[in-house]
């Protein structure tokens, strides 16, 4: 099966030049860091147009939209990206939706996805011209219909249900399990359905919605989901009459971070879709399909590196060695939330013969800041750069403020050519929503 982008450690234009400095898009890591500053996220363009690349020749002779699931990485120049490449977005806030409405982007092709998505949010979603919905949960049933009411519009909705089906994940983004706080759960289907059908007019139900998790490894996992969907609509179609042609399967494929990691080609992911998708339409009668994906982590995640810059070093009598970088929980939260691995390298390759156990800690003030334990590391001096490969998602989009410490630049990188696409937070931007109430002075 054809290798593709998510299979990688690093960015598919990541090597070493003659001196054996990294470089990643034709530049060298230490010449951006000297440019745009420490730390860095680098975004490699053509790690990312390969996979999605990848995507459309997987799924080619299926109608299907692609979604790209902005919670991996938002910013206006992603956007731009996700149009030019032909992707939609799946956005959970009314932030994401912003993101998308100011870049320019086509607003019809965005599916609006969430577990408690604000009355706001949801008249700011229709207004900026969002025409899809994943409906999540009763209220927001209600919500929408009574905006849509008031609008003199009818909206098309899927209906985010949780299939039942357990993915080997972390637990923290296993979605589709029973007891799940996201969707209806398969019991409460009849009763959401009977109400758009009889009391929800200004809400077009167009099909059902599933996501299973994240950083899955399995196939089979997609067949399941895909025989839930078109199992429920066959069920929908008997008990209520009413026919759904559109089938949200998610996102959930997972990148390589460690040598360890055996995530699956896209290719193969496309093929057991295909299949199920051909066999469960014909046993249950569901035609017509659209077919719609979120894929995120595994479009951006192999793409963005992190490059940090070492300090401080402790050893701990008889104890472990500890090396601080300048970045940390704040900028990558997953090691410290979900026990996160990640590979790492220095940038120059210097000493790399000359190796020591030793824990990369970042410079926030938890113990639990820890990046990267007890890995065998070339020795370090201050100033050295250590790369973290695979931290293109979930990392920038979860990225905090914590210690009152900047954000970092983000900068794409294609060609030999680096441009910015996060400008490096500044002290005025930090303050920028405080406010001294009279009362204090
Ligand atoms: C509804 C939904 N779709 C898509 C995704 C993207 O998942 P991934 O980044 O694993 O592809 C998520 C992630 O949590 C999600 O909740």
């Amino acid at each position: 099966m054809t290798v593709t982008a998510n299979q990688n450690v690093r960015p598919l234009t990541c090597k070493r030049d003659a001196n054996g400095d990294l470089t990643v898009g034709g530049c060298k890591i230490s010449d951006l860091v000297k440019k745009f500053g420490s730390p860095l996220y680098i975004y490699d363009y053509e790690t990312i147009h390969s996979i999605v690349t990848d995507f459309k020749k997987a799924f080619k002779d299926t109608d299907i939209h692609m979604m790209f699931a902005a919670k991996a990485f938002m910013t206006q120049a992603i956007c731009k990206i996700m149009q030019k490449e032909g992707f939609g977005l799946d956005c959970v806030s009314s932030g994401e939706l912003y993101t998308a409405y100011i870049s320019g982007f086509d607003m019809k092709n965005i599916v609006f996805n969430g577990n408690n998505k604000t009355e706001n949010e949801i008249r700011q979603a229709i207004d900026w011209g969002v025409e899809l919905f994943s409906v999540d949960n009763f209220l927001e049933a209600e919500l929408l219909n009574k905006i849509c009411a008031e609008k003199n519009i009818k909206i098309n909705v899927l209906l985010r249900i949780t299939p039942g089906i357990e993915c080997h994940t972390h637990e923290y983004i296993q979605t589709g399990q029973n007891d799940s706080k996201f969707g209806f759960d398969l019991e409460q289907v009849d009763e959401i359905v009977s109400l758009i059908k009889n009391k929800y007019k200004n809400l077009n139900l167009k099909g059902l919605h599933a996501h299973l998790g994240s950083q899955i490894f399995e196939t089979q996992v997609y067949n399941d989901a895909v025989k839930v969907l078109l199992l429920e609509a066959k069920r929908i179609k008997d008990t209520h009459g009413i026919e759904l042609e559109t089938f949200n399967i998610g996102g959930g494929a997972g990148i390589k971070y460690t040598e360890a990691d055996k995530p699956v080609s896209i290719y193969e992911i496309g093929e057991v879709v295909k299949n199920a998708l051909a066999k469960y339409s014909r046993e249950y009668g569901i035609k017509n399909l659209h077919i719609y994906m979120e894929p995120g982590r595994c479009i951006v995640g192999t793409a963005g590196i992190t490059v940090y810059t070492v300090g401080s070093s402790k050893q701990v009598p008889n104890g472990r060695k500890y090396i601080a970088v300048d970045g940390g929980m704040a900028d990558n939260i997953r090691p410290a939330l979900y026990q996160a691995d990640y590979t790492a390298e220095l940038v120059s390759q210097k000493n790399t013969k000359d190796t020591e156990k030793v824990t990369i800690v970042g410079r926030y003030c938890e113990s639990g800041d820890i990046l990267l334990k007890d890995t065998d590391f070339p020795k370090t001096e201050p100033d050295d750069l250590i790369c973290f490969y695979d931290t293109g998602a979930y990392c920038y989009s979860m990225s905090s403020n914590y210690n009152r410490v900047l954000k970092p630049a983000v900068v794409l990188v294609k060609d030999g050519e680096a441009q910015i696409i996060v400008k490096r937070q500044t002290f005025e931007q930090l303050i920028e929503s405080d406010t001294i109430p009279e009362m204090l002075l």
